[in-house]
């Protein structure tokens, strides 16, 4: 089957890797008709993580089951699904507690947790772009979707990560109706993380970035953009807050955080957040931090090459803020946003910019890479591209 193969930094392909198949009976195999390229698959297209070469990406996968292992007692052949970018088995401690994105038992490693699809440190599970994907624990991992499926795809395939992260990202900053949020990043995770706290019923939502392509769907969704390349951030918060600061805010960067000229410093969204929150204010952090990034030390320095980056702590600990990180336990909202789906009041596939065959990952990568105006997300489809 074909699938898309890292190669080394800047370098994918489409190219045949061995098929699918049932490897214990509690697989099943999913046809992939949507497949997205997610802001943490940069970090492994550009070779900022351990990604090994010849591996294969997709990590945002939902389509149609093909075949079911002999253990599999819900989900049947037919159904259309969505798959949470977390692998978990449903029975490990972190499991029995809702923490997916910890598993014990899919993360081979004994002193690591967690697992996902084509995925640097998280197993050594095949990724989803790809024509056919093998689902470990098949009844736990697989959201099934309704007869609207096929038709509302664009949608649905935003369960298996950005619309569930960014929901996490204001879940652990503790966002409540009337709330005032600051988001940093409008990719596609902040602008979910937007998103989720005007569902939420947030009362003020700023989102800073410096791609005027991206803040304009900020507004979309009733945010408040800030253009970093003009303004600064944490100023227009606190000066439109008396000063305070917005109540709780999100950061969707990540560790390759940059100024509007692309130099790297990992600690800028990040120490602009505390800074522009008030005292007793919650941070949810799921922008990727990582605790080695070897190829980051021209982009950065030595230190924040191995993780070690400079937090404005005193100032966070003095105004006793809080603050959540990690991988987002997808399968802790994906039920529920799917019924908000289902039910008409969320439409996330406002962010969609390309539906492309698979054949065209490659310069897909590249421009979303290269965030070229107009890329906010990009949607494969292994089979016919929907009309
Ligand atoms: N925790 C999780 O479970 C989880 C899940 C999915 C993605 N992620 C991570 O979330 C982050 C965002 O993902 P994405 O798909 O939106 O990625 P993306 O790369 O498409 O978007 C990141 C955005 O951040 C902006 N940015 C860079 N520096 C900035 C700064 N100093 N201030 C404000 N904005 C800045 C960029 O211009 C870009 O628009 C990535 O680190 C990704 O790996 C985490
Ligand atoms: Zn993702
Ligand atoms: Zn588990």
């Amino acid at each position: 089957m074909k699938a898309v193969v890292y190669n080394g930094p800047h370098d994918v392909s489409v190219s045949e890797v061995p098929d699918a198949r049932i490897e214990h009976p509690n697989d099943i195999i999913v046809r992939i008709t949507s497949t997205n390229i997610c802001g943490s698959d940069l970090h492994m297209y550009e070779g900022r993580t351990s990604f090994e070469q010849g591996r294969s990406l997709g990590h945002e996968n939902m389509g149609e089951v093909v075949e079911v292992g002999s253990g599999v007692s819900k989900v049947k052949v037919g159904e259309y699904v969505v798959l949470p970018f977390n692998i978990a088995c449903g029975f490990c401690k972190q499991c029995e507690q809702g923490l997916t994105n910890y598993c014990l038992t899919m993360q081979p490693e004994p002193a690591l947790a967690g697992a996902a699809y084509g995925f640097a440190e998280m197993g050594p599970y095949a990724g989803g772009q790809a024509e056919y994907l093998r689902v470990p624990f098949g009844d736990f991992n697989a959201l099934r979707l309704g007869e609207d499926a096929a038709e509302r795809q664009k949608d649905y395939v935003m369960l298996a990560d950005i619309f569930p992260t960014g929901y996490h990202a204001t879940e652990m900053a503790g966002v409540k109706p009337g709330d005032q949020t600051v988001v940093f990043g409008a990719g596609p995770v902040g602008l979910m993380a937007a998103y989720s706290a005007v569902l939420k019923g947030a009362g003020r939502v700023w989102v800073a970035d410096h791609h005027p392509d991206r803040l304009a769907l900020a507004e979309h969704v009733g945010a408040i953009a800030i253009d970093t390349s003009k303004e600064d951030p944490a100023e227009v918060v606190k000066e439109a807050t008396l000063g305070l600061g917005a109540d709780n805010g999100c950061e969707c960067v990540g560790y390759q955080a940059h100024d509007p000229q692309g130099q790297e410093d990992a600690s800028l969204t990040l120490n602009q957040l505390i800074d522009s929150v008030r005292f007793t204010g919650r941070l949810g952090v799921v922008g990727v931090f990582l605790p080695e990034d070897p190829g980051g030390k021209e982009a950065q320095n030595d230190l924040e090459a191995q993780g070690k980056i400079p937090l404005d702590y005193g100032l966070m600990w003095f105004k006793g803020q809080s603050m959540g990180t990690g991988q987002a336990p997808v399968k802790r909202y994906n039920r529920a946003l799917r019924d908000l789906i289902a039910g008409g009041e969320a439409e996330p596939s406002f962010l969609v910019s390309h539906e492309l065959p698979l054949d065209e990952a490659p310069s897909a990568y590249e421009n979303f890479d290269t965030r070229q105006s107009g890329w906010t997300k990009v949607v494969l489809h292994p089979g016919s591209v929907p009309a």
